[in-house]
């Protein structure tokens, strides 16, 4: 039976890169779930579809020919066989990406890939797999043998995102990434909320740790 890690957290609480590491590390794949709704979001805006218009979007994801390449030294994303993995990351797609995620039709739909693509060990094609995302832990694997939790304070998630975007985490930088982590934050609060871990999920707080330590941490979650 393939071994299942689920890993949630906010923005900027440092889950992609650690989990991806982790993935690397166990010989497992990686599946990036936020880089899905980014993709969905992405191939929305591209076909010019209305994003107030629920039904069109939920019908043009359910229809998304999407590929998600899960080894942990080279994730990425295709759509109709298009490389966007660095498109999705922009931040007109940021910024547009909750609106597109909190469509429950959607939702339904990458629950389904999501599953998929997380237990395809069984039929032989992988060792397990180390997901992440928001809704990981409780609705797309709750079963999973690992669940975890990654929080950061809203200081320390503002400051890494700042150093991503901008490179570097001084003031500025810092405010002119405030609107896209908080205001996501509360944009993504109905899909979670992370105040506290759900049953039988591990928090791991990183806000002082370094990312060599955080992915530590998660390893000894793991193997304990
Ligand atoms: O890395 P970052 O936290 O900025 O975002 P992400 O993990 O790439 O996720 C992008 C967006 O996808 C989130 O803001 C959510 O709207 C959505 N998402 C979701 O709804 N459920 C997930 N399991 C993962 C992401």
């Amino acid at each position: 039976r393939p071994l299942v890690i689920a890993v949630d957290g906010p923005s900027g609480s440092g889950k992609s890169s650690v989990s991806r590491e982790v993935a690397r590390r166990l010989g497992l794949e990686y599946l990036d779930t936020g880089a899905m709704y980014r993709a969905a979001t992405w191939s929305v805006v591209e076909a010019g579809i209305d994003l107030a218009d629920a039904a069109a979007v939920a019908e043009h994801v359910r229809n998304l020919d999407l590929t998600m390449a899960t080894d942990p030294t080279a994730p990425g994303v295709r759509v109709a066989g298009h490389d966007v993995s660095a498109a999705i990351r922009e931040t007109r797609i940021s910024s547009i990406v909750s609106k597109v995620a909190t469509n429950l039709d959607v939702r339904a739909e990458m629950l389904k890939r999501q599953r998929d693509l997380i237990t395809a060990g069984r039929n032989g094609t992988h060792q397990g797999c180390v997901a992440e995302g928001r809704d990981i832990t409780t609705v797309v694997a709750p079963d999973a043998d690992v669940r975890l939790l990654l929080t950061a304070s809203e200081e320390a998630r503002l400051a890494r995102r700042a150093k991503e975007l901008h490179g570097s985490a001084d003031a500025a930088s810092v405010e002119a990434t405030r609107d896209q982590i908080v205001r996501r934050d509360s944009d993504d609060s109905t899909v979670s909320n992370f105040e506290v871990a759900a049953d039988g999920v591990m928090h791991l707080d990183s806000s002082a740790l370094d990312f060599e330590q955080t992915v530590d941490a998660v390893l000894a979650a793991i193997t304990r």
